[in-house]
């Protein structure tokens, strides 16, 4: 897969995920891929990465797609005996076995950074995403904070083999050196390859970094204005990055890790599903989404985040509020449940 030094960090799984006990049914898993309804992959290694954060290697069955670096994957683990699925970036680079690395934050990443083991099993959906490499050769410049490395990871992983000369800049913001996830992996990867030169930046050591501020960013990356840009983190540090691009022309490649949420007047609200005859109430700092998978209703979703539609229900009576903007939405029609709250009442053909 070309991930150097895999160290193993394993701890005993506690049957969170789907974890076949023996050899024998883990080859019926596989065996039966061709008519089951996802493609499964089992996990081969688990890599502790920082205290809070873990890589897990896995091997992808029939069905699985290749990834291209910078995608992510919904992936589906079994947690009290329930498949919930979650998006996560891939971080192995192209041509190779898959890898995901993920911080405990939340309910299925905390489980997954608990317990997940080698021989578990994982539920797979098809790689999907537009934060991808440039076609053509091009100084590049990524800005990074926290988990908003992984995708990054994956391109650096794949394009400094593949082009060696590359003119790469890596700002990467964490609170620490012991938070900074591959923090040694990417200096030994500057070490083999000079085109990539790496900038860290500890929130613990200098304070924030305002992403925004072209001075500030001019003492990391004195050409970051003729550069082609990425930015990968939290919604606010993406957000801060864009504003800085716009004002020199080209817009940033993005992927964010979060929403900005922008609830108002923390009440609660009430949603109406006509075709399951279901009422829900949806708590002051929820989503839909959120508020539906509390109370074990499936809503399709994907990214999570209002990106790609996955998530989408019709409206058929009353209104929803967008929590990244604070618009009211009134139209009966196609919803986006993972970026909308009911305000303070909608009915649902779900
Ligand atoms: S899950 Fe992707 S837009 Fe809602």
């Amino acid at each position: 897969m070309g991930h150097p030094g895999i160290k193993g960090f394993f701890r005993a799984a506690a049957g969170i995920l789907s974890y076949p006990q023996d050899p024998r049914s883990f080859a019926q898993v596989f065996g039966s891929l061709t008519s089951a309804h996802y493609t499964r992959g089992r996990i081969t290694h688990v890599r502790r990465e920082t205290p809070d954060t873990v890589t897990l290697f896995f091997t992808a069955g029939e069905g699985w797609i290749p990834h291209r670096a910078g995608q992510w994957a919904r992936i589906g683990v079994e947690v009290d005996g329930k498949r919930i699925w979650r998006p996560y970036s891939i971080s192995a680079p192209e041509h190779g076995d898959p890898s995901i690395t993920v911080k405990a934050q939340g309910l299925v990443s905390e489980h997954i950074v608990e317990r997940a083991a080698p021989g578990n099993v994982l539920y797979l959906e098809r790689p999907e995403g537009q934060f991808l490499l440039p076609d053509t050769p091009t100084e590049l410049l990524f800005m990074v904070a926290g988990s908003g490395i992984t995708p990054v990871m994956s391109m650096l992983r794949t394009l400094m083999p593949r082009r060696p000369d590359h003119d790469v800049v890596l700002v990467y913001v964490s609170r620490s050196r012991e938070s900074c996830i591959f923090h040694d992996e990417i200096l030994e990867l500057a070490d083999q390859f000079p085109g990539l030169r790496p900038v860290f930046w500890f929130t613990e050591e200098r304070g924030r970094l305002d992403a925004s501020d072209a001075d500030a960013l001019a003492e990391l990356c004195p050409d970051h204005a003729d550069r082609v840009t990425y930015a990968s983190g939290p919604d606010s540090f993406v957000s801060a990055v864009e504003d800085l691009s716009r004002s020199h022309g080209g817009p940033p490649v993005v992927e964010r890790f979060d929403v900005t949420r922008q609830f108002s007047g923390g009440q609660r609200g009430e949603v109406w599903f006509t075709r399951s005859e279901m009422t829900l109430e949806v708590g002051p700092d929820e989503t839909i989404l959120e508020a539906a998978e509390r109370a074990q209703h499936q809503l399709p979703h994907g990214c999570r985040m209002g990106i790609c539609h996955s998530c989408l229900v019709p409206l058929t009576d009353g209104a929803v509020t967008n929590i990244r903007t604070g618009e009211l939405h009134r139209e009966p029609g196609p919803v986006q449940t993972c970026v909308t709250r009911p305000a303070p009442h909608a009915a649902f053909d779900a």
